[in-house]
């Protein structure tokens, strides 16, 4: 099949983008490079793999994407990550998370393509915590803008399933983690301790309680299930089996694998992370688990597991991404062995 991985060059995107390529797929990645390109340099010289650097908020530069190729499916994993900066500029959610699903699917309708895969989240339950989720629990009312312009995506998804005979597969993730992470909370917590590893801000009172995901799992999940198409539209929680991981056992894990003792926790209080935020949420699993799909790792696996994964690549977080950011994006491209001018890269307006 020839892919269309919107997002690829994120952190998920870029797992899945892996394993559709070992699965003899060709992959056309688009993506506007919010993180860099660090997570797809291993891929450049790939036959099987082209990279656009393309604004799919953008409908001109969205549709020159479909007008130059022709797509047998569509998986979109753009969107902003950066919830601290979504919160501040609503605008920035509205378009990189809710604009980009308008496009990619009135592009996918005037260009015949059925097939697509969608990355949504707990985020749209907004806050429930006496409930255990499951697909068809109701009265969906987001708390952050992010879970709002997801919500609304996955409404917009059902009519064009509708009005276009199109296939979806959604899936509603948790927190997800592993190699290669851009955000989230052992993200921050390796930045802070790698800067002070006397001491430790955790945000809200550390009783926050989600599930993690590790990334491999999930990446083997989407690719399961879009093997073969569903007739129309299939929604899926997804999440390890078990409980959660509260935020300050995730704090320990962390310490303890960098090799820190002593160290002492801070926490902002109240009892969640940050405006927006939802502090606990429990998942039915049971549609996901029924097509035969079991995860490897359960939550606090996953999470020791990540910290590792981030140590044993050598942390080069933050700053990577200040760099690309700063506008020093030729800089952290050399490092990664490509040239931010290799020939390819291709500039979706160029080439549309
Ligand atoms: N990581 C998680 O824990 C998590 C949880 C729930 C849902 N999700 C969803 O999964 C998907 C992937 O998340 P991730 O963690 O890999 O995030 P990520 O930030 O690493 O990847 C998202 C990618 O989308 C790209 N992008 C953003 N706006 C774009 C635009 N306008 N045009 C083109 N590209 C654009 C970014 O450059 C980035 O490479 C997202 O849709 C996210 O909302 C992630």
């Amino acid at each position: 099949m020839r892919i269309l991985a919107a997002g690829g060059a994120g952190f998920i995107g870029s797992h899945l983008t892996d394993r559709l390529i070992k699965n003899g797929h060709t992959v056309i990645c688009a993506d506007k490079l919010v993180m860099g390109r660090r997570n797809i340099a291993h891929l450049e010289k790939n036959r099987q793999f082209q990279f656009y650097q393309a604004d799919l908020a953008d409908a001109r530069e969205t549709e020159a994407l479909f007008k130059k190729h022709k797509f047998d499916a569509v998986y979109h994993l753009a969107a902003n990550s950066d919830i601290q900066k979504g919160a501040a500029e609503p605008e920035i959610d509205f378009q990189d998370t809710l604009m980009t699903t308008r496009n990619l699917l009135e592009a996918m309708r005037k260009h015949g393509v059925r097939n697509l895969f969608f990355a949504s989240t707990s985020a749209v339950y907004g806050e429930k915590p006496d409930t255990r989720l499951t697909e068809t629990s109701g009265e969906l009312m987001p708390v952050s803008y992010y879970g709002g312009a997801k919500l609304a995506s996955e409404a917009l998804i059902s009519s064009y399933v509708s009005m276009c005979d199109m296939h979806a597969v959604i899936f509603r993730f948790p927190n997800v983690i592993g190699p290669r992470l851009t955000h989230g909370v052992i993200y921050d917590f390796i930045r802070k301790l790698r800067k002070n590893p006397k001491q430790l801000e955790i945000l809200g009172d550390g009783t926050q309680c989600k599930p993690y995901l590790y990334v491999l799992d999930l990446v083997r999940a989407i690719v399961q299930l879009t093997e073969q198409w569903p007739d129309t539209e299939q929604v899926y929680n997804i999440s390890p089996v078990g409980e959660g991981t509260p935020v300050t056992r995730i704090a320990q894990i962390t310490a303890e694998e960098m090799g820190l003792s002593d160290v002492r926790f801070l926490y902002t209080g109240g009892s969640r992370g940050w405006k927006g935020d939802v502090p606990r949420f429990e998942y039915d699993i049971s549609k996901v688990i029924s097509t035969g799909w079991k995860p490897d790792y359960t939550s606090e696996e996953a999470v020791k597991q990540s910290v590792l994964d981030a140590i044993n690549a050598g942390w080069q977080g933050e700053e990577s991404k200040q760099r690309c950011r700063g506008g020093f994006y030729e800089l952290q491209t050399a490092a990664a062995g490509i040239s931010a001018k290799g020939n390819q890269s291709n500039s979706v307006i160029e080439s549309g």
